[in-house]
């Protein structure tokens, strides 16, 4: 009777145990688990499949009805590959200055770049480069020190399980035939154990959640599987409330999102995969500005390219990617393992700070000469600095009252020819950890 109490009393203890862990998994982030990926700050995102030929967009144009199924799907016999060099990718990678990577294992229309062994839909099974092109990327983005994120679309509207087809027309319902929704989950996870199992990825990036529910994909099973795989795989939040940051899309936050993690994803031009005549590329420039915001607001950036089928990537992204990591190893202080800023009224720009707090960094956006003004900063400043450059800048404080609590302004000149020929950084070092004052001037 004792040992029975005892073990019953052990097994409580263990399920109790067992569901904490499981809650904690799926509710709270482990910030241990998230601190590389918050250091990161810079990921790029490769759309490679089928689509690459340029002729269509990626998986929508059929299901946009733009083109039928089997005209898409002949876009496979393109996919020679015969061009890739995957310890390029990586090397490019790493020139940037992103220090992870996101491919398109598989994408909507349903086309897996490894060796599935879940169904025939494979760039080795079905197209000319007859080879799982995903196992030597994820070798070199290892080799060269890069974290692998594996993006996998949860929709598959190719396989013959799968409800959703066209925009207009879906296949089955699951209320109708909830076995045959069975066959396509076996299917979809198993193809997730492949992924587990061959790659142990440190990023699993879904997409196409909102197709169905949380309940229906079995998403807390899939966090489950994931987590036993390894407790420290990272989930992109597009699984149905069962992942671990955030993925706005495009769209560029003007506040600073109310969330630990964030990432935003974007394109260099305005297609996710490569697309014949989209000639529409941001500038060095406006990404390099638009990644210092993302940074600047405690969030990361995922950007954007697409090879070829033939696994060239397009000039116009080699070079965005070779600007972006000339600026990036040139500010690497203010961008990697940095925190977010202060807000916008201190400061007029993106900043970032240093992880101990004593130094603060503003990002120059536009070609700034003349005085430029930070607001409400309680700290001594020992010296500013322009990053990378060395120069030191003078600062004045300007109506600072001696009997007052409230900072002074401080106004800071930058002379002509020490800009950076994108976005200059100064480097602020102040005594002590950064304190603000955010009063309305009032005592
Ligand atoms: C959207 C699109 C998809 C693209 C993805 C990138 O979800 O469906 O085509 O791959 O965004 O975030």
């Amino acid at each position: 009777m004792k040992r029975f109490v005892f073990y019953s009393a052990l097994l409580t203890l263990l399920t109790t145990h067992s569901l904490l862990v499981a809650q904690a998994q799926t509710i709270e982030p482990d910030s241990l688990r998230m601190q590389w990926f918050a250091d990161a700050k810079l990921g790029i995102f490769i759309h490679w499949g089928i689509y690459s030929t340029g002729k269509t967009s990626e998986s929508w144009a059929f299901h946009n009805k733009h083109i039928t199924h089997s005209d898409y799907m002949e876009q496979i016999d393109e996919f020679t590959a015969v061009n890739y060099n995957p310890a390029i990718w990586a090397d490019l990678i790493q020139k940037s200055g992103a220090r992870y990577a996101v491919i398109t294992c598989k994408h909507h229309d349903g086309v897996a770049l490894w060796d599935t062994k879940m169904n025939n839909l494979s760039t080795e099974k079905s197209s000319p480069a007859k080879r799982d092109v995903l196992s030597p990327f994820v070798d070199e983005l290892r080799k060269a020190g890069l974290k692998v994120g594996l993006y996998y679309s949860l929709i598959d509207w190719s396989y013959p399980d799968y409800p959703g087809f066209l925009k207009d027309s879906s296949r089955y319902t699951i209320a109708d035939d909830p076995m045959r929704w069975q066959r396509f989950l076996k299917f979809c996870h198993g193809q997730i154990a492949e992924l587990l199992g061959q790659y142990n990825p440190d990023l699993l990036w879904f997409d196409g959640d909102w197709e169905h529910s949380a309940e229906e994909w079995d998403a807390s099973g899939i966090r489950k599987m994931i987590l036993n795989n390894n407790p420290n795989t990272i989930i992109n939040g597009r699984l149905q409330g069962y992942g671990d940051y955030d993925t706005p899309e495009q769209n560029f936050p003007v506040s600073r999102p109310n969330l630990d993690y964030w990432e935003l994803c974007m394109t260099t031009n305005e297609s996710w995969g490569y697309y014949l005549g989209d000639t529409n590329f941001k500038t060095p420039y406006e990404i390099i500005s638009i990644f210092a915001d993302c940074i600047s607001m405690g969030g990361n950036l995922l950007l954007d390219i697409g090879p070829q089928s033939d696994g060239t990537i397009p000039r116009e992204q080699v070079e965005i990617l070779t600007e972006l990591g000339y600026w990036t190893h040139k500010h690497s202080e203010a961008i990697f393992e940095s925190r977010a800023g202060i807000s916008q009224g201190h400061f007029y720009g993106p900043t970032t700070i240093s992880q101990d707090s004593t130094t603060l960094y503003l990002f120059l956006q536009g070609h700034q000469c003349g005085n430029v003004i930070l607001k409400g900063l309680n700290n001594t400043i020992r010296s500013v600095e322009v990053l990378g450059n060395g120069t030191l800048l003078k600062h004045k404080v300007v109506g600072k009252i001696s009997w007052s609590k409230v900072p002074g302004l401080v106004y800071i000149d930058i002379p002509e020819g020490v800009q950076d020929k994108y976005m200059t950084v100064l480097k602020v070092t102040l005594e002590g950890p950064v304190s603000l004052y955010k009063g309305n001037g009032g005592l």
